[in-house]
């Protein structure tokens, strides 16, 4: 037993991609990601034609995976999907087909949160890769949530704080949106920040209790003061667009470090481990390596495939599930609020 080689097939579908991957025990064999373009033209993601898009998308991703891991579907020797959080259209995709291909395999399921699985995508090939020891703390960054999480063991993390309003890949999508960027605005804020000086621009930063966040007042003050600039000179955003990006971006990151600077001196531990979409930010990744020859933390940052939404992620959890024998039952539905710990 000591010695089985686990393969699970992982599949992951909680919002706008549809992700599907092979895993050799804690080596990824195989990450398919197919990313919805058809949001791009509606500032964001529209539920509906999330879910018809995973539909069309999921036969075609898994067949890739297999294919790409070179592996027969007949030796998955389980089948990991994410249960939640996300859009229940969505979530229902990835579930039924997950608990149909484990019914028709006649193998087990194993249900992941995805939240969870931002975590832990750190444990990915851990015995080759540097991986946090236990405890330590996460700060989950994404599209829907902002979390500092105190990880005591693999499944058993508490949330220590997190976003009141919105999260901060909404405060970078929300602001690119300002800007007349398309959706997801993220990557393109941090592309443009590159060329820019974050000290150009100046905005309030939130004051919000214990570890806690908030990024709804930041969004307005950008709104306003584009307003106000582009009322004077129309050509403001276009003129000054790489500047505006690097203020925005450098407030967001002081905002997240304040937070888990406080985090660290509260709980004494200095392990830091980073997961969620926008943990494939340059900046804040850069901040964080400072941050290891400044307080001599330990930081760990995920490779740049798994931090986005991926299948693999979901993989390593089934992985490690599956050797604790934490099976879903056949019956098991798709949960949209999902909360880490319960
Ligand atoms: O984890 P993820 O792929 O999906 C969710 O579960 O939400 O995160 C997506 C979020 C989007 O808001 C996107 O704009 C943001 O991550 N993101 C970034 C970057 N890459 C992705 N934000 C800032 N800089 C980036 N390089
Ligand atoms: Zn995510």
């Amino acid at each position: 037993m000591e010695n089985e080689t686990i393969y699970i097939l992982a599949i992951e579908s909680s919002c706008d991609d549809t992700s599907a991957a092979v895993l050799r025990n804690n080596k990824v064999l195989s990450n398919v990601v197919a990313t919805q373009s058809v949001h791009e033209q509606y500032g964001g993601v529209v539920p509906e034609l999330a879910s018809r898009a995973h539909q069309q998308n999921i036969v075609p991703v898994v067949h890739q995976a297999l294919d790409r891991a070179n592996i027969d579907k007949k030796l998955v020797s389980a089948i990991a999907f994410t249960r939640g959080p996300g859009l229940m259209g969505s979530l229902l995709v990835g579930t039924s087909f997950a608990k149909s291909l484990a019914m028709g395999l006649d193998i087990p399921l194993i249900e992941v949160n995805h939240m969870q699985a931002h975590i832990l995508a750190h444990f990915i090939d851990a015995d080759e890769m540097k991986a946090p020891t236990f405890p330590f703390l996460a700060l989950t960054i994404s599209g829907g949530h902002t979390q500092i999480v105190l990880v005591k063991d693999y499944f058993d993390m508490e949330i220590l704080g997190e976003t009141l309003d919105d999260a901060v890949g909404e405060a970078f999508d929300k602001s690119a949106k300002i800007l007349g960027l398309p959706y997801p605005g993220g990557p393109l804020v941090d592309r443009h920040a590159k060329s820019g000086n974050p000290k150009a621009f100046q905005f309030p930063k939130p004051k919000v209790g214990d570890l806690n966040f908030s990024f709804s007042g930041l969004k307005t003050s950008i709104l306003y003061f584009i307003q106000r600039e582009t009322a004077k000179n129309p050509d403001f955003i276009s003129e000054n667009l790489e500047d505006i990006c690097a203020s925005i971006q450098y407030t967001i990151i002081e905002i997240l470090m304040d937070k888990i600077k406080k985090a660290v001196k509260q709980t004494g531990i200095d392990q830091i481990a980073i997961g969620g979409g926008v943990s494939a930010n340059s900046g804040i990744r850069a901040a964080l390596l400072n941050a290891e020859q400044d307080m001599g933390w330990k930081t760990y940052i995920p490779k740049f495939e798994y931090c986005t939404d991926n299948a693999a992620m979901i993989g390593i959890v089934g992985f490690l599930k599956y050797q604790e024998k934490k099976f879903a039952a056949k019956n098991v539905s798709a949960q949209a609020r999902y909360i880490i710990g319960t």
